[in-house]
């Protein structure tokens, strides 16, 4: 019982199957250029983590495409060469030189952010190439390299947390009267000042200080080794200044940026990981974010300290002694 005689004749059949051949093949000189690009400068990166690079991201976020033939028949090709031109726009491993340190830190975090949350790489691309696909295994590498690269040992901390603390009071005396609040109905503490410094550093992005505060609640959840999850209650603040060297060489706070928070609260704020983030920015304290929103480009660069329930500075640190 075959219906095709009965439409086409076998011979229509067959030209008709020839045609679509012939279409095929004339199809696969329809190829958008790929422009081969030098490579200015590769990132460095420990052979560990540029491996699982190289392997998962380098096909579309690198002049070192290396396309396997299934990737050369149209139309396949048609979708991975308007892969790899809109990848390389956004982040290419091959022109680190083209970014500033800043720039080259934020695309890390990105890159490892976009890889955690499953949306890279394109799942188009893992269909055809499945072992592109980054394991769990090489993840916790991933993350393991961004966490190396924050840098918590204190850091001249007298002089910052003395420094720290005559700013506190001033703001403490000014913010008095009228307390600012975030999109999200965070009201800027005051109460910060009182808290314990948990830690100080200036070496991860270069050219800025910052302190990081803990309420009573914090402070004694990372005694007591309690951080994963941080409990209910436990607040963290996080201060930020420009870094200015004086004419003896001395590391000095500038200008004073912002003041973060994270507030826990498993449930108001289970959307964001159980914290409430709020920014306060300047000196003015003006809350940062047009609507509450804003929080979920807090909790996506968090979000790689998944493990460490969002939080970069403590447990780190505590894992850190612990393993000593
Ligand atoms: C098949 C091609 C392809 C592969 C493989 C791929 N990406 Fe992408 N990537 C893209 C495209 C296309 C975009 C831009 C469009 C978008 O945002 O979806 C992008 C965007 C990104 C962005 C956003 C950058 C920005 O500035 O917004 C990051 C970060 C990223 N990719 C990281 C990675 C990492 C890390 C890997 C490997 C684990 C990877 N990608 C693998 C194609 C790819
Ligand atoms: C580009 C990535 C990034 C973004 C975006 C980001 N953070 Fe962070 N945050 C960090 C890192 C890294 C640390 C660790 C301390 C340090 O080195 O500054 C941190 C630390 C903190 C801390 C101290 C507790 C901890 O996790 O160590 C608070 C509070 C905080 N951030 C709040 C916020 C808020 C509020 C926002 C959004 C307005 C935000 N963060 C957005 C990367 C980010």
């Amino acid at each position: 019982m075959n219906p095709l005689p009965k439409l086409f004749s076998r011979e229509a059949f067959t030209s008709i199957g020839l045609m679509v051949l012939i279409l095929l093949v004339a199809v696969q000189f329809l190829r958008p250029e790929l422009k081969e690009r030098p490579v200015t400068r590769d990132i460095t990166l420990p052979a560990d983590v540029k491996a699982i690079f190289k392997k998962s991201c380098y096909d579309c976020h690198s002049n070192e495409t290396q396309l396997g033939w299934g990737d050369q028949i149209v139309p396949a090709y048609w979708l991975v060469a308007r892969h790899i031109r809109q990848g390389r726009a956004h982040l290419n491993f091959s022109e680190w030189d083209k970014l500033t340190p800043a720039e080259r830190k934020q695309k890390l975090w990105e890159a490892v952010n976009h890889t955690a949350l499953g949306a890279m790489p394109c799942a188009d691309y893992v269909f055809m190439h499945p072992a592109a696909k980054v394991s769990d295994k090489e993840l916790t590498i991933l993350k393991n390299y961004l966490a190396s690269l924050v840098d918590y040992e204190p850091s001249d901390t007298s002089k910052i947390n003395a420094e720290a603390i005559q700013y506190q009071q001033w703001l403490h005396t000014k913010a008095q009267s009228i307390l600012p609040v975030s999109p999200n109905s965070i009201t800027y503490d005051p109460n910060y000042k009182n808290w314990q410094v948990l830690s100080t550093s200036n070496r991860f992005e270069s050219g800025t200080m910052r302190v990081i505060f803990g309420n009573e609640i914090a402070i004694q959840a990372v005694s007591l080794h309690k951080t994963r999850p941080w409990p209910d209650g436990a607040r963290l603040a996080k201060a930020l200044w420009t870094q200015v060297t004086d004419s003896a060489g001395n590391a000095r706070t500038g200008a004073f940026v912002q003041l973060d928070f994270m507030i826990k609260n498993s449930q108001k704020y289970a959307s964001t990981g159980g914290w409430g983030f709020a920014r306060f920015k300047t000196l003015k304290m003006v809350p940062y974010g047009k609507t509450a929103l804003f929080a979920s480009e807090c909790i996506n660069c968090h979000r790689p300290m998944k493990n460490q329930d969002y939080v970069f500075t403590i447990p780190v640190k505590t894992e850190r002694r612990e393993s000593r």
